[in-house]
């Protein structure tokens, strides 16, 4: 029976309800949000004024402009400065006056440029310097942007759109899509900020987004009056995002196309029953080891894993070279006639991991190779004269309207097939941080891969997804 229509106008209301129930669940607590402004005040003015006030520090980020989800308490400091000072010089002043007025012990962290991180209290704090610039001019520097966004952000929001870019929040990190870091390539901040601008609410996002049809363009500031030059500019983006205060920038970058995918369906989902509470609750069970190894045990004949020690490497680095050398590997595989149905990659504390799914271990030896019809003369020629007589099995044969010949592989044990590929690992397309690491790489089979010491709970975590795939609101 076909679904009754919804009428979108008490869809509109329903959600509006939600978000309001669920905000108060997600939001910090006026208190709370209170100590952290009156906090970040005091670093500021602190930080200020050993600089002379040479730079202007300003607090930006969720915490400032009330959009961040109550478990979240960072303090991004960001230390601007006229762009006529050098980088060098931005950076050696930030860190010395931050550490010499603010006693904690300070991290030093590595993004474009230096910073710092701590924790004090309940309180990450991030002092970052910056170049100040003006909307839409080069930035200097890659965090340049950020103040920026704060102002646009802080003049347009409203208190209601505020509200509804922490439920949104929650509604992408319960469905695992929130964030735009490597690992996750989801929507970050400052995507659910503008999209809830954009769409003026949660629900107009939604409503909107379940109609989506990648490449999706969303201009808010309207740079690009031709929608067209806007995908031509970002043609790699499922989601072009121009950035309200730089229309050079895909803000939505980050976006996998699955991901993209998946919001989709999830806004769909959430149109038809907004008010199951699983959208912002479901409980996710824990890794389990047992229900795991059973899982794998059904496909055991599938499973090849592969353990490396984890090369010493920022996560920005590590995870996109890991991805990129598990693909290699795999279309590698897939050369040697083993069919690949996904693959994955993910790290734990110590060592980082390759997981290939292939349809069977092993392959027929006898690989028939199916060549031109006959009727094509010249390309019967020059198929028998690329094929050499001496790794044919059987044939040259006519059959049908073509010719064949049969050759016996060398290889038809997918363990055999990985290590050969692994053999050469700049032939098999290793990233430059893992050629050394891979070549001492060991192979596992499905239970070995659960059984390695070495694989913890966030590993555990990431394989499970892997074999255990399901993106639940697609279920009915
Ligand atoms: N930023 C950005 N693009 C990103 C990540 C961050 O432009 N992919 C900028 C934004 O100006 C953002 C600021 O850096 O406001 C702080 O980043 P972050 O703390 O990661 O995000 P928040 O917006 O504070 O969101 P959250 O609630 O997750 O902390
Ligand atoms: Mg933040």
């Amino acid at each position: 029976m076909p679904k009754k229509a919804l009428n979108p106008e008490i869809t509109r209301r329903t959600i509006e309800t939600i978000a309001e129930k669920v905000a108060k669940i997600v939001s910090p607590t006026p208190r709370e949000a209170g100590e952290e402004k009156e906090f970040a005040s005091k670093l500021s003015s602190l930080i200020a004024k050993e600089l002379k006030n040479e730079a202007e520090i300003r607090f930006v980020g969720s915490a400032a402009r009330d959009t961040g989800l109550a478990d979240d308490m960072d303090i991004d400091l960001f230390v601007t400065f006229p762009s006529s000072f050098s980088r060098e010089n931005i950076i050696r002043r930030t860190l010395a006056a931050t550490k010499k007025v603010i006693k904690a012990k300070w991290l030093m962290k590595y993004a474009e440029h230096p910073y710092l991180q701590t924790k004090i209290g309940k309180f990450q704090v991030e002092v970052i310097p910056c170049f100040r610039i003006a909307p839409h001019e080069p930035i200097k520097s890659a965090v340049d942007r950020s103040p920026l966004h704060m102002d646009y952000l802080q003049k347009k929001l409203s208190e209601k759109q505020k509200r509804d870019v922490r439920v949104l929040k929650k509604l992408l990190k319960n469905a695992g899509l929130y964030g735009a870091e490597v690992e996750v390539q989801g929507f970050s901040g400052l995507v659910c900020e503008q999209l809830v601008l954009n769409y003026r609410s949660l629900a107009g996002l939604v409503e909107n987004a379940k109609d989506w049809r990648a490449p999706v363009v969303v201009d808010i500031e309207a740079a690009y009056p031709n929608k067209k030059d806007a995908i031509e500019k970002f043609p790699e983006s499922a989601i072009v995002l121009i950035d309200a205060i730089d229309r050079n920038r895909n803000a939505a970058a980050a976006i996998s196309a699955t991901n993209a995918s998946k919001f989709v369906c999830l806004c769909r989902a959430f149109w038809q029953t907004p008010s199951n509470p699983n959208f912002f609750f479901r409980k996710l069970a824990s890794p389990n080891w047992t229900k795991l190894g059973a899982a794998i045990g059904k496909r055991s004949h599938s499973i090849l894993g592969l353990e490396l020690n984890k090369p010493d490497e920022v996560e920005d680095i590590l995870v996109p070279q890991l991805r990129k050398t598990t693909q290699s590997i795999a279309r590698h595989l897939q050369l040697l006639d083993f069919r690949v149905l996904d693959s994955t990659s993910f790290s734990s504390a110590e060592k980082s991991y390759m997981v290939f799914e292939l349809e069977s271990d092993s392959i027929p030896e006898i690989k028939k190779i199916q060549g031109p019809p006959v009727s094509d003369a010249v390309a019967c020629e020059r198929f028998l004269s690329v094929h050499s007589p001496s790794d044919w099995l059987r044939g040259p044969y006519v059959e049908g309207e073509r010719i064949l010949v049969e050759k016996q592989r060398k290889t038809t044990d997918a363990n055999e097939a990985l290590k050969q590929v692994l053999g050469n690992p700049v032939k098999a397309g290793a990233a430059p941080h893992l050629v050394a690491t891979i070549k001492k790489a060991k192979i596992l089979d499905g239970q070995q891969l659960i059984a390695s010491k070495s694989l913890d709970s966030p590993a555990l975590q990431a394989l499970e997804y892997f074999i255990n795939r399901k993106d639940w609101w697609l279920a009915k």
